[in-house]
């Protein structure tokens, strides 16, 4: 089965051909970070307009790299959300519409469902059942995944994703969008131990997270009278240090609640060196394992929607009623309908 698949629901127009027997034929991603840099953040209304003015263009790319038609395409795969509305109506027009023509389903993929499965494409990737953490700009959850599309949340974040409290805490500091990995670099010069920070939640009991009060925290150290002798470095380490020890005890909580001896960790913080050090380290002192997309695809792209579409296609599913371009801004991962017998 031959998928193509159109992320484009944020700053990155993403689209990929994906063959369930001999994997991925081609991919090509376009990111808005020059776009957007100058605004300090992502403009809903000019990511759509590029997404607009690169898709079609990508989409032949990809194709002329498969050696592909249109034609010769089982399905289209598309980021149906959660994401910028405009930003996904521009991938579910194109999609529907060039499934349409060809007379072959198109597809709508949860986001977090590409990123969740994208480990599965690796040479190594993880049995069913595992937990996964899923760490992206705007969302923050643990889900015990028992196969394809049976998704249970064991916990999310009660306010700022860990991205988000990255992007938020990286303009604190005065660095450049997009600030997630910037501020990582900058912690990679830092030493932790320096200032106190919280760590939210650590104790709550449950798998829940919290990272609002965290930015708050470093907002009260820049603005605190001794800030200009701190070392800016040594406040994202520690910055950086706090989230991590609350993303790990908490995955590591999951893993020990469920007895899992898996854990495959998505969404762009995933491709946090500090995140995935002491995830690693946890993982092996409860003798389990942790899994990780190629780098590449830790953010987002077309390939993981391809790979999320062609899996659910495989398992019979099609999309149900007349062609409609319609999207989802908000979309629950839990919420998707499940194949299991014990299902929903
Ligand atoms: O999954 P993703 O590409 O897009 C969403 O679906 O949100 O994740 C983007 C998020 C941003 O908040 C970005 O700052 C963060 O992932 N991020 C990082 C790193 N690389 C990307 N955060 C911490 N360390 C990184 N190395
Ligand atoms: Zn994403």
């Amino acid at each position: 089965m031959r998928v193509l698949g159109i992320e484009s629901s944020c700053d990155e127009t993403g689209v990929a051909v994906y063959d369930s027997q001999a994997g991925l034929l081609a991919q090509a991603l376009h990111t808005q970070v020059d776009l957007h840099a100058v605004y300090g953040g992502v403009v809903p209304e000019l990511a759509s307009r590029d997404h607009i003015r690169l898709l079609p263009a990508l989409i032949s790319q990809s194709l002329g790299e498969a050696g592909l038609a249109v034609a010769d395409l089982d399905a289209i795969g598309y980021t149906a959300g959660p994401g910028l509305a405009g930003a996904l109506l521009v991938g579910a027009s194109v999609a529907e519409a060039m499934a349409m023509a060809a007379g072959i389903p198109a597809l709508p993929v949860h986001h977090l469902e590409g990123h969740l499965l994208s480990p599965l494409l690796s040479d190594d990737p993880p049995a069913f059942p595992f937990i996964a953490l899923l760490v992206s700009g705007g969302h923050t959850q643990l889900m015990r995944v028992s196969e394809v599309g049976c998704y249970e949340l064991l916990g999310e974040t009660l306010d700022d994703a860990a991205g988000e409290a990255f992007d938020k805490t990286a303009k604190i500091l005065g660095l450049d969008y997009p600030g997630g990995p910037r501020l990582a670099a900058l912690a990679a010069h830092g030493e932790t131990g320096r200032f106190r920070l919280p760590r939210p939640l650590l104790h709550s009991g449950n798998l829940d997270f919290s990272f609002s009060g965290l930015k708050t925290a470093v907002l009260k150290v820049v603005s605190s009278q001794d800030w200009r002798a701190a070392r800016r470095a040594d406040l994202a380490a520690d910055f950086q240090q706090a989230v991590v020890d609350v993303l790990t005890a908490k995955a590591t909580a999951a893993l020990v609640r469920t007895g899992m001896r898996a854990l495959v960790v998505a969404g762009g913080v995933g491709a946090n060196l500090a995140l995935r050090a002491a995830l690693d380290a946890a993982a092996a002192r409860l003798g389990a394992r942790t899994y990780y997309p190629a780098p590449a695809l830790c953010t987002d792209n077309g390939v993981m929607i391809a790979f999320a579409a062609a899996q659910r296609l495989m398992r019979g599913e099609r999309p149900r009623g007349e062609a409609t371009i319609q999207v989802r801004p908000r979309w629950l991962l839990a919420g998707l309908s499940c194949p299991c017998p014990s299902g929903r």
